[in-house]
């Protein structure tokens, strides 16, 4: 027992000291960025143009096409293939000592962001987030000026969207733009983006919450909806919001609509009799700005006098258990089959494990 447990932690001590070691030759490297279809000079060290000098790549030899020229090796036409620990020795050298260590690390530089600007929380400020369109595949930082009337403001980093930053009106109802400047930079090269946003046209809320649909006992074709404004909305009682209701059965394309001023509730009063029914919420500002996104949508179907046979029930629980997490979208998902199925299955492998027992 005692020399299992020795040789485990042998194991184990050995497997660590392994880690810590190649850590540490990583740590030593210096990084060397280098453009994708780009031909790249690796220098070893600070040696001599008549120093002879061997190279490995992630401790095997360089395949790659290159040209080896003294204490240099140049990479052809790089790609992220060519990405790896390069090491070089020094051949003379009476025990073949390393001289040298460099990461490569191949990219592109970024091209201009994209950039959008939102407020949420109008009136107390707004967000700019932004993405590259193509990845750079080295790390790419951002820098994001924001100016209003020539002045440049304070921009705070999301603690939690890295692209993402927020901004204090500095004043309401302003004729002066906002002028958002993005700039991607990193080892390879830079690009900016900059755009001028007015303050009415940024106002989108966020959706609104809590969507509730439920049927009203003894009335067949009614459906009552309740929802609360989007707690992200600061101050409902200066800057009301105004509420789109969109509503359809399961069984057909079409929506209906419903604006409304100023109200959490609406009594759906046209439904058809014993139909599933989605429904979707979108807010707006009551004055300025755009829609919001439409709400998680939810699902209810009218009250029916008589309940459903209980024979039919039995695929009904596991479509309706099936969490419905589509994302406010103009065309919100429907999923369940997939459950059924899988559950079939797994009922078909209890089966056969039963009947393998039996036989044993
Ligand atoms: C070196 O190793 C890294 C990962 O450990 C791999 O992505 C890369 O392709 C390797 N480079 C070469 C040239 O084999
Ligand atoms: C955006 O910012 C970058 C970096 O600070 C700067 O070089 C560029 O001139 C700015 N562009 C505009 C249009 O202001």
């Amino acid at each position: 027992m005692a020399n299992i447990v020795t040789s485990f932690c042998c194991v184990v001590l050995a497997a660590v000291v392994v880690v810590y070691a190649q850590r540490r030759s990583q740590q030593g490297a210096r990084i060397q960025y280098a453009r994708i279809g780009n031909d790249v000079t690796m220098q070893c060290g600070s040696l001599d143009n008549d120093a002879s000098v061997t190279w490995k790549v992630n401790g095997t030899d360089v395949k790659a096409q290159r040209r080896e020229k003294g204490p240099q090796l140049t990479l052809m036409e790089v790609d992220m293939s060519s990405n790896g620990l390069y090491s070089c020795f020094q051949n003379q050298n009476p025990d073949g000592q390393r001289r040298d260590q460099i990461t490569l690390r191949v990219g592109l530089p970024p091209k201009e962001p994209q950039v959008t600007c939102r407020s949420n929380t109008y009136p107390k400020g707004f967000y700019c987030s932004w993405h590259l369109q193509y990845p750079t595949y080295i790390p790419t930082e951002f820098d994001v000026d924001v100016q209003h009337n020539q002045k440049s403001l304070e921009v705070k980093r999301d603690e939690i969207h890295k692209n993402r930053c927020h901004v204090k009106f500095p004043e309401l109802f302003s004729s002066f733009s906002y002028r958002v400047n993005v700039t991607a930079i990193n080892a390879l090269g830079r690009a900016s983006t900059a755009t001028s946003y007015e303050e009415s046209s940024m106002v989108k809320p966020d959706p609104p919450e809590k969507v509730v649909a439920r049927p009203i006992p003894n009335h067949v074709r009614r459906l009552e909806v309740t929802w609360s404004s989007p707690s992200t909305w600061p101050d409902i009682e200066s800057f009301p919001l105004k509420y789109f209701l969109r509503y359809r059965p399961l069984i057909r394309d079409q929506w209906q609509h419903v604006e409304l001023s100023d109200s959490t509730s609406h009594t759906i009063t046209d439904a058809y009799v014993g139909k599933e029914y989605i429904i979707q919420l979108a807010a707006k500002d009551m004055e300025i700005g755009t829609w919001s996104d439409w709400s998680v949508a939810v699902h209810a179907t009218p009250w029916t006098e008589e309940p459903k046979p209980m024979t039919t029930t039995e695929v009904n629980v596991l479509v309706e258990t099936t969490p419905s997490s589509a994302p406010p979208s103009a065309k919100p998902r429907v999923g369940g089959a997939m459950g059924g199925c899988s559950a079939l299955l797994c009922s078909s492998h209890v089966l056969l494990a039963c009947i393998l027992l039996s036989i044993m």
